[in-house]
C-alpha cells in the first residue's frame, strides 16, 4: 500500500451521533478529540497514562468475530482517534444530565456521598455504567474489579462502593456480600449480625447497648433511587451493524508525523511490515501510547490489526489453546474461565496461573483493549504474563512474508532489553497457551507496591512436573520478572533440581541457588535489591509449600514420603482474599423539632454533586475557549543545581504553531516571588537549583505543538554539586533560617529522673497531592489599563492576585482571579500554583491574547514540590510503667528550594510533637533543610502528622522497652481534660479520653487484640497486628494574620440569594456548608441560597482555603452579613409577620434598603508567639481515635487491612455526610502516606515516580474491610459556628494505626526468629521495608551491600 494515497474518512459516533473526521491524526487520542474539538468536557485528563480512570468512557463496537456487539470500558487518554473507526462512543454527558434525567449511575454515586470534588466522578459513572451494560445484576466482586483502573484522591472509596453496592445482587446491610438479613435496619429482630465472621465474635455497632437511640447510621435514603432499567439504554447504531463489509477495505489515517493504516487482511498487513519493519502494531496503545507520550519515542508509521481474522482467531487444540496474537486479555481471561470450568483440573494448572496473572494486571480498562501479544513484543523485565508463557514454554508462531515459523518461547527467546528473538519485519500470529499433565504444578507470585493495578516489583512463576507417581521432579522451570534486564529463568537452579525428590534438602538446596542465581547489582536500576532477591526465594518457598500440598493429594495423603506441612506454615501458601469491604456510619441525629427546611446537621448531599456525575460541573480546564487563546508549556531544568550558560529557543520556534518563547527577561514587573518571602524567581535568571525549576515557556496554537516545542529549546549549563538528602543537608550545613525551637519544663531534670532513657531515629516520607485535576491557569488580558482575569484551579486567589500583580508590576486592583471549583487541592494548590499563573500572565501580557497551561501530571509532579519528608531523632525519658518524663526531639524537614511555607510547616510540626500526650519536660528543635528539590509545601495536616508519626513512634519503643502493650503505654500518657500542652494551651473540653473508651467498645478491641495473639501463635508466615492510635489536632493558621475572612451576601428582588465568602471549593464541600450556615441564618431553605464562585473582586484579601478553618472562618463571615441583613429586614418582617421571604425582601427593596452586606470574622485572641514562647497557638483542638488490624504476608511484606474503627470529634456536624466524608477520605490518604505513596529520588535528585504508573495512592482495593467510622456524640464547641468543628486534616494521621498494625504484625514475626525489643521501621511501611524488617532465614541469605561501595539507584530524601 502506498503511504501518500488520499486519507480516508474516519468515522464513529460519539453519543448517539455521527462523526465523520476528514483529518483524523493518529496522535491524537479520543480524549483530545473529546474535549477539545467536541466540547465534551465531562471526560476528565488525570494522568494520560491509563493510571487514573478520569478519562474512562464507554466504547460499543459490533465484534464481527464474536458476532454480536461488545461494550468495553477504556481509557480514552490512550485510545487514538484512528483506532475508533466504526465504533460508538459513550461519555458520561450521553447517559443522562441535571437537565433531562440523572442515569441511575449517575444518581447514585451523587446521593450515597460518593463525590466530592467530582473530577474523578465521571471516570467511576463510566465504568459502572459500561458493567450495568454489560451485566445488569452485578456482584460485589464484579463492582469491584471493575474499579481496579479507577482512582479517587477525596473520598476514600467506601461511598461509591457503599452506592453502588444497590446495584449487586449480593449486597449486604454494611456493603459486604451477605444473604442474611439486614442488621442495621434498627427495627428488625436480626438472626444475625452479618459483621460478624469467623470464629471470634466480632462486635455489631448497631446492637452495641452503649450506642443510643439519637445516633442514627443512614446518611441517605436508597429507596429513593431510581431503578435501573436496562431497556432505556441508548440503541447502538445499526450503522455498525453492517460495517463488516467496510472490514473487507483497508483505510490509512495520516497526521503531521503519523501515518496509521489499518490493513484488511493478513497479506496486506505483512507485506507493509516488509516494506516498514520499524512500524508498530497497535492494538491497545497501551505500550505505544506511554513511549510516544512520555519517552519522546516517533514512530512515524503505525498499523492497526484489529480486523485481521487471524490475529483475533481462538482455536482449542490436542495439546492447548491458542490465541490471536490480538486477542484483547480480557477476551484471553473469559475464554481461559470458561475453559478452567470445562476441563478437568490437572490440565487446567497453566491457564489458572494466568488468570491469576490477569486479575492483578493493570485494571479494567488497560485489560480490555491491550492485546497479548503487545505484552510479549514488548518484553518488558516485569511483564506479568511472559514468566508464565516461559515457564510453560508456550509455542509463538511468528509470520513474515516469507510465511510462518513456530517458536518456543524458552530462555532464548528474549534476547535483551526490551527485545525478542521475533524479527522487525516478523509479527507474532497466535500463541499457544499449553495444558498441563497429571503430576504437573503451576504457580503463580507477584509482589508490587500495591496490589491492584501495578507493575511487578518480582513475579514469577514457578512449573514442576514430577515422574508419575513419584515425588521426584522430571521437569521444573522457575521464571522470574523484575530480576534482570529480561525475564529470566534460573537455569542452573532447575538443572541442579531435576531427578532430585520433593522435600527439606530440596528445599535448602533451591534457595541457596536461587540466591546465587538470582542476583542484582547493589545498584541495580529500581532498587530495593535485598528485597527483590528475598522475595525471589521467598516465592519458591511458597512454591516448594503449596507443591508439597498439590503432592500430597496427587498422590494420596497417605504417601509416607510426602513431607508434611507443619500447620501454622499452611498459610504461606494462601494468596489474600478480599471479601467486598463493609462498613457502618454512625452520627448524631438533628435535636427533636428542629425545623425541617433548616439543614444544619443533616447528611444533605454535596451542592455540586449531580452536576459533577453528569460531567456538567466545570473545572478550569473545562472552560470553552477563547478566540485567539494560545496554548503555554513550560520549559523546566533538567540539573538539579546548574548555572544557565545559554537559552537556545531557535529550533522550538521553527516548530509547526509555535507563536513566542518567553523567559525572564519578558517579565515586565518583578520576576522575584515567593510566599512567606520572595526567596524565588518566576523563571531561573542565572541559576537553577532543582530538577523542574521553570526557566522559560513555549507558546503555540494547540497543546501538543506547545508541549513538542518545549522540549527542543536547549539549555547549556554548567553543572554545581547538588544537595538532595537531609543527610546531605545536615553534613554541609545547609538550612532555612531561622531554626525553630520550642521548650517546656525542665529537660535535665527530667531525663535525671527517668528510669530509662531511649534513643531514636526515625524518617518519614514526603507525599505528593496527587490531586486529580493538575494545577491549570487561563490568563486573559484585557485592553485597559493593563487589567487581566486569571481563571485557575487555586487554594489562594488572593495570592494569585498579588503575585500575578507583582511580576506585571500593577496595582492588585486589575487583576482579578476567580476560582470555580478545584478538582482536588490538598494543599498542594495553596502556594504552588501562583508558579504557574504567574507564568501564564506574563504570557498572556507579552503575546496580548489569552493564555492557557494546565501541567500534565508528570510536570505536576515533578514542578510542584509535596509534603515535607521528615527525619527526627528523639531522646525519651519514661519511668518503668511507661510514664514518659522527658522528650528532646530534633527534626529536619527537606524543604526542597524555596522557603515556601516550611517555616510554619515547622512550627506546626512542633506544636504537635507530643501528639496526644501529655510530656512534662520537652525539647524541640526544627531544622528546615535546603536542597535542590523542587520546593515542599503544605499538605493536608501541614507538619502535624510527620511529628505526630515521630511522637508514636517513640511511644512505641516505649512500650517494647518496658514490654508492656502499646494501648496502656498510649493511655497511661494520654491528655486529660484541663491540662497544660507544651505550648502552655489549657485542653477544655478535651475529648481525647472520651473518644479512646468508645473506640476500644466499639471495635471490641481487647477481645480482638487476643485473638491476633492467638492467630499469630498459629501462624509462622502470616502475621496479624493491631494498634489504636489517638490524634489531637490544633485547629487555627498558625500564621496569626490568616485567622480572618470576609463575605459578602446579595438578596436579589425575587428573594434569591447569593453568597460570596473567602473560601475556595476543592470537593470538601465548603460550599454545600456554607450555604447550609446561610440558610440557617436567614431562616430560609438553603435552595433559595446560591454560591457561584470565589473571586477577588468580591472578596478581598482572602486567606488560603486551607488549614481545616474555611467553614469556621468562612461561616462566620457569612454568619456575620446574615446577621446585618436580617436586622435590615427586621422592620418588614414585623410590619407582616404572616408574610413570606420574598414578600419581605420586595417590601424592603421598595423601601430602598440596601440588601447586600459584607461579613468579616477574626478568630478572637489567636496568635504564638514562638520567640517568646507565649500566646494561644489554636483556638481550639479536634480530638480522634482509630483502632486498625492488619495481616501482613511475612513472605512477601504485601499486607491487608482488615478492620479500622474510628471516632472522631467534629462538633455538633454541620453535615455528617460530608464530615463522615471527610474523615474517610483523609484516612485513606493517610493510608497512603504511611503505607504506600514512596516519592523515588535518584541520588542527582531526579524524581522517578512522575505518575501513577510508578506512584501509588490507594485504590479501592486498599480500604480496610471493615470500616466504621463514628462521629463522637453530644461535643458542641463553642469556638466555632453553630457548634462545630474543622475536619479536613486532623483525621488523617489516624491512619497511622495502620502503620503501627503493621509494626505491631512485625514484631510478632521478629520474635517467631528470636528478635524482640524497638526496632526501626521507617514511613511509608511499604512491603519492601515491611519485608526487610521480617528477619528470618531467607533475608539472611540476602545481605545488603556496604554502603559507600555502590551509587544507589534511589536515596532516601
Ligand atoms: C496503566 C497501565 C498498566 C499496566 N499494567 C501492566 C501490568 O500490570 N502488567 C503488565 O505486564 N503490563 C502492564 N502494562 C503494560 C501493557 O498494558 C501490556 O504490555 C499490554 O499487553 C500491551 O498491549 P497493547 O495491545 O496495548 O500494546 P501496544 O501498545 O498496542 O503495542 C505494544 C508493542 O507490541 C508490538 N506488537 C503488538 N502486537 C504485535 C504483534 N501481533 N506482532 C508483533 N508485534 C506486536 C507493537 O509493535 C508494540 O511495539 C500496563 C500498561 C499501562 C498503560
Ligand atoms: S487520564 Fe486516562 S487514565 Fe488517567
Ligand atoms: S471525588 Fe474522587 S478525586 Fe475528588
Amino acid at each position: 500500500m502506498e503511504l501518500d494515497r488520499p486519507v480516508d474518512e474516519l468515522q464513529f459516533y460519539v453519543n448517539g451521533k455521527k462523526i465523520v473526521e476528514k483529518n483524523a491524526d493518529p496522535e491524537m487520542t479520543l480524549l483530545y478529540y473529546l474535549r477539545r474539538k467536541l466540547g465534551l468536557t465531562g471526560t476528565k485528563l488525570g494522568c494520560a497514562e491509563g493510571g487514573c480512570g478520569a478519562c474512562t468512557v464507554m466504547v460499543s463496537r459490533f465484534d464481527v468475530f464474536q458476532k454480536k456487539i461488545v461494550h468495553y470500558s477504556v481509557n480514552a487518554c490512550l485510545a487514538p482517534i484512528c483506532s475508533l473507526h466504526n465504533a460508538a462512543v459513550t461519555t458520561v454527558e450521553g447517559i443522562g444530565s441535571t437537565t433531562t434525567r440523572l442515569h441511575p449511575v449517575q444518581e447514585r454515586i451523587a446521593k450515597a456521598h460518593g463525590s466530592q470534588c467530582g473530577f474523578c466522578t465521571p471516570g467511576f459513572v463510566m465504568s459502572m455504567y459500561t458493567l450495568l451494560r454489560n451485566n445488569p445484576k452485578p456482584t460485589m466482586e464484579e463492582i469491584e474489579e471493575t474499579f481496579q483502573g479507577n482512582l479517587c484522591r477525596c473520598t476514600g472509596y467506601r461511598p461509591i462502593l457503599k452506592g453502588y453496592s444497590t446495584f449487586a445482587v449480593n449486597s449486604g446491610c454494611c456493603g459486604k456480600a451477605i444473604t442474611t438479613d439486614c442488621c442495621m435496619e434498627n427495627n428488625k429482630t436480626v438472626p444475625t449480625c452479618c459483621k460478624t465472621k469467623g470464629s471470634h465474635d466480632t462486635h455489631c455497632l448497631n446492637r452495641d447497648k452503649t450506642n443510643p437511640a439519637d445516633l442514627v447510621t443512614r446518611l441517605y435514603d436508597p429507596s429513593e433511587f431510581k431503578p435501573l432499567d436496562p431497556t432505556q439504554e441508548p440503541i447502538f447504531p445499526p450503522e455498525l451493524q453492517l460495517h463488516q463489509k467496510l472490514l473487507q477495505k483497508s483505510v490509512l489515517f495520516r497526521g503531521e508525523r503519523v501515518t496509521w493504516i489499518q490493513p484488511s487482511n493478513l497479506a496486506e498487513l505483512l507485506e507493509l511490515k516488509f516494506q516498514y519493519p520499524n512500524a508498530r502494531l497497535v492494538v491497545g496503545n497501551t505500550e505505544v501510547g506511554i513511549e510516544m507520550k512520555f519517552k519522546d519515542m516517533l514512530y512515524p508509521v503505525i498499523l492497526a490489526p484489529v480486523c485481521i481474522p487471524e490475529l483475533k482467531a481462538i482455536q482449542q487444540t490436542e495439546t492447548g489453546i491458542t490465541f490471536g496474537g490480538a486477542c484483547t486479555l480480557t477476551f484471553i481471561k473469559n475464554v481461559l474461565q470458561k475453559a478452567v470450568e470445562k476441563f478437568p483440573e490437572y490440565q487446567t494448572e497453566t491457564f489458572k496461573a494466568v488468570l491469576e496473572q490477569l486479575k492483578w494486571f493493570a485494571g479494567e480498562q488497560i485489560r480490555n483493549v491491550a492485546a497479548v501479544a503487545g505484552n510479549i513484543m514488548t518484553a518488558s523485565p516485569i511483564s506479568d504474563l511472559n514468566p508464565v508463557f516461559m515457564s510453560a514454554q508456550c509455542k509463538v508462531t511468528v509470520a513474515s512474508k516469507d510465511g510462518t515459523r513456530a517458536i518456543r518461547m524458552d530462555r532464548n527467546f528474549f534476547s535483551g532489553y526490551r527485545k525478542t528473538v521475533v524479527k522487525p519485519h516478523e509479527i507474532l500470529l497466535a500463541i499457544e497457551i499449553p495444558f498441563t499433565k497429571k503430576g504437573e504444578f503451576v504457580s503463580v507470585y507477584k509482589q508490587s507496591t500495591r496490589q491492584e493495578d501495578d507493575i511487578a516489583i518480582v513475579n514469577s512463576a514457578m512449573r514442576v512436573l514430577f515422574r508419575e507417581g513419584t515425588n521426584t521432579v522430571e521437569e521444573i522451570r522457575l521464571c522470574y520478572g523484575g530480576m534482570s534486564e529480561k525475564t529470566a529463568l534460573a537455569q542452573t537452579t532447575c538443572e541442579t533440581l531435576k531427578g532430585r525428590e520433593w522435600n527439606e534438602a530440596l528445599l535448602e538446596e533451591a534457595c541457596k541457588l536461587i540466591a546465587k542465581e538470582m542476583t542484582l547489582e547493589p545498584s541495580a536500576p529500581g532498587g530495593m535489591v535485598e528485597f527483590r532477591r528475598t522475595l525471589a526465594i521467598s516465592f519458591f518457598f511458597k512454591f516448594y509449600l503449596t507443591v508439597l500440598q498439590k503432592l500430597s493429594r496427587y498422590l494420596n495423603k497417605n504417601n509416607n514420603y510426602i513431607e508434611q506441612i507443619p500447620p501454622s506454615w499452611i498459610s504461606a501458601t494462601e494468596l489474600f482474599h478480599r471479601d467486598p469491604p463493609s462498613s457502618v456510619q454512625l452520627f448524631q441525629a438533628v435535636p427533636p423539632g428542629q425545623c425541617v427546611e433548616d439543614v444544619v446537621g443533616r447528611p444533605i448531599m454535596h451542592l455540586a454533586a449531580e452536576k459533577q456525575a453528569t460531567g456538567e460541573a466545570v473545572y478550569c480546564d473545562d472552560m470553552p475557549h477563547f478566540e485567539n487563546e494560545l496554548y503555554l508549556a513550560v520549559v523546566t531544568s533538567t540539573k538539579p543545581h546548574a548555572k544557565i550558560i545559554a537559552i537556545d529557543p531557535t529550533d522550538a520556534l521553527k516548530m509547526p504553531g509555535v507563536v513566542d518563547f518567553i523567559s525572564a527577561k519578558d517579565v515586565p514587573g518583578s520576576n522575584l516571588t515567593g510566599h512567606l518571602c520572595f526567596d524565588e524567581t518566576v523563571f531561573a535568571e542565572d541559576t537553577v537549583t532543582c530538577i523542574g525549576y521553570i526557566i522559560g515557556a513555549i507558546l503555540a496554537d494547540t497543546q501538543p505543538h506547545a508541549r513538542r516545542a518545549a522540549k527542543a529549546v536547549k539549555i547549556t549549563y554548567e553543572e554545581l554539586k547538588p544537595i538532595i538528602t537531609i543527610q546531605e543537608a545536615i553534613e554541609n550545613e545547609s538550612f532555612f533560617l531561622p531554626i525553630r525551637k520550642l521548650e517546656k519544663g525542665d529537660i535535665k531534670q527530667g531525663f535525671e529522673e527517668a528510669d530509662h532513657i531511649l534513643e531514636g531515629e526515625m524518617h518519614m516520607g514526603g507525599q505528593d497531592h496527587f490531586y486529580m485535576e493538575t494545577h491549570c491557569t487561563i490568563a486573559v488580558p484585557k485592553k485597559e489599563n493593563g487589567e487581566m482575569e486569571l481563571f485557575a484551579s487555586t487554594q489562594a486567589a488572593s495570592a494569585t492576585q498579588g503575585l500575578v500583580a507583582k511580576a506585571l508590576g500593577v496595582p492588585s486592583n486589575r487583576i482579578v482571579c476567580r476560582v470555580k471549583r478545584m478538582g482536588g487541592g490538598f494543599g498542594g494548590k495553596e502556594s504552588r500554583t501562583t508558579m504557574l499563573s504567574t507564568v501564564v500572565a506574563i504570557a498572556a501580557h507579552k503575546a496580548g491574547r489569552p493564555v492557557r497551561c494546565m501541567y500534565d501530571r508528570d510536570e505536576d509532579m515533578l514542578i510542584t514540590g509535596g509534603r515535607h519528608p521528615f527525619l527526627g531523632h528523639y531522646k525519651v525519658g519514661f519511668m518503668k510503667n511507661g510514664k514518659i518524663v522527658a522528650l528532646d526531639v530534633t527534626y529536619y524537614s527537606n524543604a526542597g528550594n524555596s522557603m515556601d511555607l516550611s517555616i510554619a510547616i515547622m512550627e506546626r510540626a512542633l506544636l504537635h510533637m507530643t501528639n496526644a500526650y501529655q510530656v512534662p519536660n520537652t525539647r524541640g528543635v526544627g531544622y528546615m533543610c535546603k536542597t535542590n528539590l523542587s520546593s515542599n509545601t503544605a499538605f493536608r495536616g501541614f507538619g502535624g502528622p510527620q511529628a505526630m508519626m515521630i511522637a508514636e513512634c517513640w511511644i512505641n519503643d516505649i512500650a517494647l522497652t518496658c514490654a508492656l502493650p502499646a494501648d496502656q503505654v498510649r493511655f497511661l500518657n494520654l491528655y486529660k481534660e484541663g491540662e497544660i500542652t507544651h505550648y502552655n494551651l489549657k485542653l477544655e473540653n478535651c475529648t481525647v479520653q472520651r473518644c479512646w473508651e468508645e473506640c476500644l467498645a466499639i471495635s471490641d478491641y481487647h477481645n480482638r487484640q487476643k485473638y491476633v495473639e492467638e492467630f499469630n501463635r498459629q501462624h509462622r508466615w502470616r502475621k496479624r497486628g493491631i494498634a489504636v492510635i489517638p490524634t489531637v489536632f490544633g485547629l487555627s493558621f498558625t500564621v496569626r494574620l490568616l485567622n480572618q475572612a470576609g463575605a459578602l451576601v446579595h438578596i436579589y428582588k425575587d428573594g434569591s440569594v447569593l453568597v460570596t465568602h473567602a473560601g475556595t471549593e476543592m470537593g470538601q464541600g465548603l460550599h454545600t456548608k456554607i450555604v447550609q450556615i446561610a440558610g440557617r441564618a436567614l431562616q430560609i431553605p438553603a435552595d433559595k441560597i446560591y454560591i457561584s464562585e470565589t473571586s477577588t473582586n468580591t472578596v478581598p484579601n482572602t486567606s488560603p482555603t486551607s488549614a481545616s478553618v474555611s467553614s469556621d472562618l468562612n461561616g462566620m463571615a457569612v454568619y456575620n452579613a446574615c446577621q446585618i441583613l436580617l436586622q435590615r429586614l427586621k422592620p418588614f418582617k414585623e410590619a407582616n409577620p404572616s408574610g413570606t421571604w420574598e414578600e419581605w425582601v420586595i417590601a424592603a427593596y421598595i423601601d430602598r434598603v440596601s440588601l447586600s452586606a459584607t461579613g468579616f470574622y477574626k478568630t478572637p485572641e489567636i496568635g504564638y508567639d514562638f520567640e517568646k514562647s507565649e500566646g494561644m497557638a489554636f483556638s481550639y483542638m479536634s480530638y480522634g481515635v482509630a483502632c486498625s488490624e492488619v495481616e501482613v504476608d511475612c513472605l512477601t511484606g504485601g499486607h491487608m487491612n482488615l478492620r479500622t474503627d474510628i471516632v472522631m470529634d467534629v462538633g455538633f456536624s454541620l453535615n455528617p455526610a460530608i464530615d463522615i466524608g471527610q474523615v474517610e477520605g483523609a484516612f485513606v490518604q493517610g493510608l497512603g502516606l504511611f503505607t504506600l505513596e514512596e516519592l523515588r529520588y535518584s541520588p542527582e535528585g531526579f524524581l522517578y515516580t512522575r505518575g501513577p504508573g510508578m506512584y501509588k495512592i490507594p485504590t479501592l482495593g486498599d480500604i480496610p474491610l471493615e470500616f466504621n467510622v463514628t462521629l463522637l456524640r453530644d461535643s458542641p464547641n463553642s469556638k466555632a459556628i453553630y457548634s462545630s468543628k474543622g475536619v479536613g486534616e486532623p483525621p488523617l494521621f489516624l491512619s497511622s494505626s495502620v502503620f503501627f498494625a503493621i509494626k505491631d504484625a512485625i514484631a510478632f514475626a521478629r520474635a517467631d526468629s528470636g528478635i524482640t525489643g524497638p526496632f526501626r521501621l521507617d514511613s511509608p511501611a511499604t512491603p519492601e521495608r515491611i519485608r526487610n524488617a521480617c528477619v528470618d532465614q531467607f533475608t539472611k541469605m540476602c545481605p545488603s551491600a556496604n554502603p559507600g561501595t555502590f551509587k544507589p539507584w534511589a536515596v532516601q530524601v
